[in-house]
């Protein structure tokens, strides 16, 4: 005799736009880190594509570099705007309290350095006094000259870091989550 399992209830996840937010983020940064890379020597790994994008020029990264910096802090202000105009899914219930406060920590850290992290690569193109070429005959300058060039690359830098260091907590936990626990979180964002 065949018999009929109950239909599985639908699982909650977040919504058509906060998910193609999330991957949309996800892919941006991806190309911001192999950009910037690429700006700052990485040419070994990378020399091929620069080639072939920018005739071995990797002056020309910078303007792109911006470009894409200011595109991750409209998608991270558009998502926060988002969140707060939706309502969340509610959580698994295989998270204990404590993996809530560790989710929602380390979601938070992400929206801030998502914005923080570009902001202060602006901030050097502005507000350094520096020069940069950006092509054969082409130069930009920092309009104004008010904050130490180093101080802001090494604020910037550690703003990277801690942004990869929050995304490997994060994909961790999705990961360990979906894996180990079998609840299957990632299919919330898909
Ligand atoms: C690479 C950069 C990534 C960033 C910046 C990022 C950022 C975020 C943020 C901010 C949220 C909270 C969403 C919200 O409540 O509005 C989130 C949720 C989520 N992300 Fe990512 N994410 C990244 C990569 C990934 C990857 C690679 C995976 C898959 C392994 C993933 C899986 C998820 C899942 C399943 C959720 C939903 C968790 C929940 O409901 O709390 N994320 N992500």
């Amino acid at each position: 005799m065949i018999t009929h399992s109950a239909p599985r209830a639908r699982e909650p996840k977040h919504g058509a736009v906060a998910r193609v937010l999330h991957w949309a983020t996800v892919l941006v940064l991806l190309a911001q880190y192999v950009v910037g890379y690429a700006m700052i020597g990485a040419e070994g790994v990378l020399e091929p594509w620069i080639e072939v994008a920018y005739g071995g020029d990797e002056d020309l990264l910078l303007p792109v570099h911006v470009a894409i910096g200011c595109t991750l802090i409209a998608l991270v202000l558009v998502r926060a705007v988002w969140r707060r105009l939706v309502t969340l899914p509610p959580w698994p219930p295989t998270l204990s309290d404590a993996g809530r406060r560790f989710a929602s920590l380390t979601e938070r850290a992400l929206y801030v350095l998502l914005f923080v992290t570009p902001s202060t690569g602006l901030a050097l193109v502005l507000l350094s006094g520096e020069e940069w070429e950006t092509g054969d005959r082409s130069e930009w300058t920092s309009p104004w000259d008010l904050l130490d060039d180093d101080l802001l690359v090494g604020i910037h830098v550690t703003c990277q870091i801690l942004l990869l260091g929050a995304i490997a907590l994060h994909v961790g936990f999705v990961l360990t989550h979906q894996f180990v626990h079998r609840d299957r979180m990632l299919r919330r964002m898909l």
